[in-house]
C-alpha cells in the first residue's frame, strides 16, 4: 500500500476577478485549491493548518472513508473545527472506488473558495473500462462572489432572507469571456484533433446545478461520482453541487480551424433569486499552421443550452445513467430491504423572534427541513459524543422515519407544516439493508434538492414526478443496473428513491448540497452502529482530533 502525504496550509491570498480584488481563504494560496492523487487501495494523509481567522473543517466528499469516520470532516458531525493556529491530520484509504472526487471545507460557506479535486486512478496495472484518453483534464466548476460569502450567509441568517448570489460561474477558476472586464481569465484548453481526453468534470458551486456542453462536439459519460457507468453520448450535460462526472471527448479528425466555446449555466426551477449567467470556457485545436488560431475575427461557436427550468431534461439525462453491472464491476444493489424511510426534504419558514423584524417570505424567516425537523448543528461533534458516550444534550435519536404532517405534497401545501428545530439521528443496526424515498415538497415552490449522503454510495432505484406512491411505485425500480452515486437531485415536483447497505459505522450526514439550503436546516445524521466482528467497528479516534 503506497501513502501519499499532502500539507494543506490555509491561509489568505489575493486573487482579481471581474476587477474585483479580494482576499479569500486559500489552500497553499491557491484558487482552486491544490487536487489530490491518489491510486485505488492507497492511504492518503493530509495535514491541514489553519492559518486564517476563520474555523476551518475539511471533507473529502464521496470518498467511502470505511469505517475511518473520523476522517470525514463535517463540522460539529464528525470532528470539531480546527481553530485558527491548530492543525489536524486527515488519514484514510481509498477502498473500492476510482475516478473523480473532490475536496471541500465543510464548515459555513467557506466552500466557496476552498476547493479543489480528489483523482483516484485504477490500481496500478488496471485499465480503464473504456480506451486509453490522451490526456486528462480536471474541469471543476464554481462561484465567484465580489462579496465575503461568509458575511453573505451571517446576514441572511441574521435577516431571515434569501441570501445575495454569486456574480459569476467559474471553471477552474475563472469566470470566462461572458463577463465583463473577464476575458484574460477565461480557461483555455488547447487540444490536438484525432485524440480522445479525459475531462473530469466536478461541480463545486454552492447553490446551483449546472448545464454543461461544448460546441459542435459529442462528449462520451463514463463515470459518475467515481463509479463507472454504461457509457452514453450526449452534447448536454446536467451536473448538480456535489456531483462528478467523467466524460470522453474525442476531438476532431482534421484540425478544423475554430476554437469552440465550453459553457455553464444554470438549471433552476425555484422561486427564488440565482445567478442567471453563463460561464464559458476555450477549446482551442492547436493548428499545425498558427495563423489560423490567432486570427480573432474568426467567430467563436457556441454550444446550446436547455432552458433555465427545463426539468425534462434533467429527467431525462438522469435516466440514462446506469452502473456497469458486469462481472468485474457488479452492482450490488439491496434486493431485500429491513427498514424502510419517506423523508420530505423543501423549504419552509420559520416565526420571526419578537422584537425583530424578519425578511423571509411573509415577515418569517427563511428554513428548510426534512419530515419537518429543520436540523440545528450541535455544539460538540456527535460522533466524538456518540464515541465517548455523551449524547446528553448533544444529540437525541428521535428524528422520525416517515413525515409528521401529511399532505399533497406536490400540490399547494396546507398552513400549518410547522417546522421543528432540533439535532437528531437516525440509528441503523450495521448492515441494515435501507430505501429511503425523498420526496421534494412544493411549500415555497418546488425545487430540485441535490442529496448527498456521506461515508456511502447509495443506488438510484427509481424516481418520478408527483407524490410517491408505495403501492405502485415499487414495481418499477430498478434492481438490475442502477446507478451508483453519493449525490442525487430530488426532481423539482418530484421524489427519488435510493437504496444501501449500513456497512460502515459511524455518524454520517445527509444534506442538500445547495449551501444555502444547508444553512436553513436541510440536513440530518445517521448513527450506523459497530458490528460485532472487530472489522466492522469504528476505528479509534485519532489523537489530535480537535476539540471544541
Ligand atoms: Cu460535499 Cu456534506 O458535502
Amino acid at each position: 500500500q503506497n501513502t501519499r502525504h499532502y500539507t494543506f496550509n490555509v491561509k489568505m491570498n489575493e486573487f482579481t476577478r471581474l476587477c474585483h480584488k479580494k482576499s479569500i481563504v486559500t489552500v497553499n494560496g491557491k484558487f482552486p485549491g491544490p487536487k489530490i492523487v491518489a491510486r485505488e487501495g492507497d492511504r492518503v494523509v493530509i495535514t491541514v493548518v489553519n492559518n486564517v481567522q476563520y474555523n476551518v473543517s475539511l471533507h473529502w466528499h464521496g470518498i467511502r472513508q470505511l469505517r475511518s469516520g473520523w476522517a470525514d470532516g463535517p463540522a460539529y458531525i464528525t470532528q470539531c473545527p480546527i481553530q485558527t493556529g491548530q492543525s489536524f491530520t486527515y488519514n484514510y484509504t481509498i477502498t473500492g472506488q476510482r475516478g473523480t472526487l473532490f475536496w471541500h471545507a465543510h464548515i459555513s460557506w467557506l466552500r466557496s473558495t476552498l476547493y479543489g479535486p480528489i483523482i483516484i486512478l485504477p490500481k496500478r496495472g488496471v485499465p480503464y473500462p473504456f480506451p486509453k484518453p490522451y490526456k486528462e483534464v480536471p474541469i471543476i466548476f464554481g462561484e465567484w462572489w465580489n462579496a465575503d460569502t461568509e458575511l453573505v450567509i451571517a446576514q441572511a441568517l441574521q435577516t431571515g432572507a434569501g441570501p445575495n448570489v454569486s456574480d459569476a460561474y467559474t471553471i477552474n477558476g475563472l469566470p470566462g469571456p461572458l463577463y465583463n472586464c473577464s476575458k484574460k481569465d477565461t480557461f483555455k484548453l488547447s487540444v490536438k484533433p484525432g485524440k480522445t481526453y479525459l475531462l473530469r468534470l466536478i461541480n463545486a458551486a454552492l447553490n446551483d446545478e449546472l448545464f454543461f456542453s461544448i460546441a459542435n462536439h459529442m462528449l462520451t459519460v463514463v463515470e459518475t461520482d467515481a463509479i463507472y457507468v454504461k457509457p452514453f453520448n450526449t452534447k448536454i450535460l446536467l451536473i448538480t453541487p456535489g456531483q462528478t462526472t467523467n466524460v470522453l471527448l474525442a476531438t476532431k479528425p482534421n484540425s478544423p480551424s475554430a476554437t469552440f466555446l465550453m459553457a455553464a449555466r444554470p438549471y433552476a426551477t425555484g422561486l427564488g433569486t440565482f445567478d442567471n449567467s453563463t460561464t464559458a470556457g476555450l477549446l482551442q485545436y492547436q493548428q499545425p499552421n498558427s495563423s489560423l488560431s490567432n486570427n480573432k475575427n474568426l467567430p467563436l461557436l457556441k454550444p446550446s443550452l436547455p432552458a433555465l427550468n427545463d426539468t425534462s431534461f434533467a429527467a431525462n439525462f438522469a435516466s440514462k445513467l446506469r452502473s456497469l453491472a458486469n462481472a468485474q464491476f457488479p452492482a450490488n444493489v439491496p434486493q431485500t430491504v429491513d427498514r424502510r424511510f419517506f423523508f420530505t426534504v423543501g423549504l419552509g419558514s420559520n416565526p420571526c423572534p419578537k422584537n425583530q423584524t424578519c425578511q423571509g417570505p411573509n415577515g418569517t424567516k427563511f428554513s428548510a427541513s426534512i419530515n419537518n425537523v429543520s436540523f440545528i448543528l450541535p455544539t460538540t461533534a456527535i460522533l466524538q459524543s456518540y464515541y465517548f458516550g455523551q449524547s446528553n444534550g448533544i444529540y437525541s435519536t428521535s428524528f422520525p422515519s416517515f413525515p409528521l404532517i401529511k399532505f399533497n405534497y406536490t400540490g399547494t401545501p396546507p398552513n400549518n407544516t410547522v417546522v421543528t428545530n432540533g439535532t437528531k439521528v437516525e440509528v441503523l443496526p450495521f448492515n441494515t439493508s435501507v430505501e429511503l424515498v425523498l420526496q421534494g415538497t412544493s411549500i415555497l415552490g418546488a425545487e430540485s434538492h441535490p442529496f448527498h449522503l456521506h461515508g456511502y454510495n447509495f443506488f438510484v432505484v427509481g424516481q418520478g414526478f408527483g407524490n410517491y406512491d408505495p403501492n405502485k411505485d415499487p414495481s418499477n425500480f430498478n434492481l438490475v443496473d442502477p446507478v451508483e452515486r453519493n449525490t442525487i437531485g430530488v426532481p423539482s415536483g418530484g421524489w427519488v428513491a435510493i437504496r444501501f447497505r449500513a456497512d460502515n459505522p459511524g455518524v454520517w450526514f445527509m444534506h442538500c448540497h445547495f449551501d444555502v439550503h444547508l444553512s436553513w436546516g436541510l440536513k440530518m445524521a445517521w448513527l450506523v452502529l459497530d458490528g460485532k466482528l472487530p472489522n466492522q467497528k469504528l476505528q479509534p479516534p485519532p489523537s489530535d482530533l480537535p476539540k471544541c
